[in-house]
Formats: C-alpha cells, structure tokens, sequence
C-alpha cells in the first residue's frame, strides 16, 4: 500500500494503490476514476486559498518548470528530450480527466506505474507543498478552482 499523508491540511491520508497501474494511459485513467468514485465517501474538500496557490507556485517553479514548462504548458527546458513529453498542465480536457487524488500520487511516486517513467517522484515534498502543488497544477486549467478532493482512501 502506497500512503499519501495529508495531515497538514486536516485530511487524514489517501491511498493510491489501484490508482498507480493500469497499462494504456486512458485504462489508468478509468481506473483511478472509478477507483476514486468508489472511494467518493471518503473524499475530503480541501479549499483552495491563495496562500495554498502562493505555496504551490513557487514549489512547482523549483521542481516541475524544467520539465513543464513555466507557465505548465509542458514545453520545459528538459521537455525536447522527452518522450511521452510532459504533460501540458493548462489543458482542461486532458487534465479535467485526471482526478485530483492522481495528481498528487503521480507526483509524490512518479509516474513508472502509470506508464511514463519520465515523470519521476518527490518522495520529499512537504505534505503541505503536495497538496499545494495539486491545488496549483488544477488551477492552470482551472482558473477559479475552489477546492480539491484529497482524502483518507484506502
Ligand atoms: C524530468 C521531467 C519532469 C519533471 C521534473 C516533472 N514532470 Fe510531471 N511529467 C513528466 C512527463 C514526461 C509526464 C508524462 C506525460 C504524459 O504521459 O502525458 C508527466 C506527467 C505529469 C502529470 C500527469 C499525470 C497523469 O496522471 O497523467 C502531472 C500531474 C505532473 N506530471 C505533475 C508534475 C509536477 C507537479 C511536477 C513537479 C513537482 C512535475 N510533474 C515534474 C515529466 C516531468
């Protein structure tokens, strides 16, 4: 079991497992969605505050901009090399299909379960920056997000 600890927030813990394999990029996507529908009981609303945003921004310049890009479009300056290239994080269709309790597993193990080995993990990050980093990357497609479902899923 993969645990992904969110106390600073007041969320107790989200487990990933489940969500992490899957071979083809839209079957992990099914997947982590109907895994997080199961799990829907069990999702807390993190509100999203511009402090919350302030935090993700300026952890998402230091770890995610060489690869994404500066302003998310996945055009970073490591991104030329890559393949699958990053992920444009300013694309509502594409990142509205990525629940926000993938987000946070994908960047605290990775993406080598998922597919895209490319995406490495930061096992590191503060839970609080974890949850801001998510609340930052939803809102480059989502510009008046509110809030992120984050929870104790098991
Ligand atoms: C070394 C380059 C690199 C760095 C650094 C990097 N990423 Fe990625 N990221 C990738 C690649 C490559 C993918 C895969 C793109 C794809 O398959 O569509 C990806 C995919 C993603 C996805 C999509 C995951 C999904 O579920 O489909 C998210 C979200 C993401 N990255 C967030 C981040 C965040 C946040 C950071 C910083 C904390 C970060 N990445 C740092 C290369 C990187």
């Amino acid at each position: 079991m993969r645990r992904i600890a969110v106390l600073s927030m007041g969320v107790l813990a989200c487990v990933v497992a489940g969500c992490v394999s899957g071979g083809a990029e839209t079957d992990a996507t099914d997947a982590a969605a109907a895994e997080a529908a199961e799990a829907a009981t069990e999702v807390a609303t993190v509100s999203v505050t511009s402090e919350m945003l302030r935090l993700g921004r300026t952890a998402y310049r230091k770890y995610c901009v060489q690869c994404h890009g500066y302003g998310g479009k996945g055009d970073g300056t490591s991104a030329a090399a890559l393949d699958p290239p990053p992920r444009d994080h300013t694309n509502a269709e594409v990142m509205n299909a990525i629940p926000d309790l993938i987000i946070a597993g994908t960047i605290r193990f990775g993406g080598v379960d998922r597919g895209f080995p490319n995406m490495p993990a930061f096992p590191h990050v503060s839970h609080e920056e974890l949850v801001a980093l998510v609340a930052y990357v939803r809102s480059l497609s989502r510009p008046a997000l509110a809030s992120v479902q984050l929870g104790d899923v098991e």
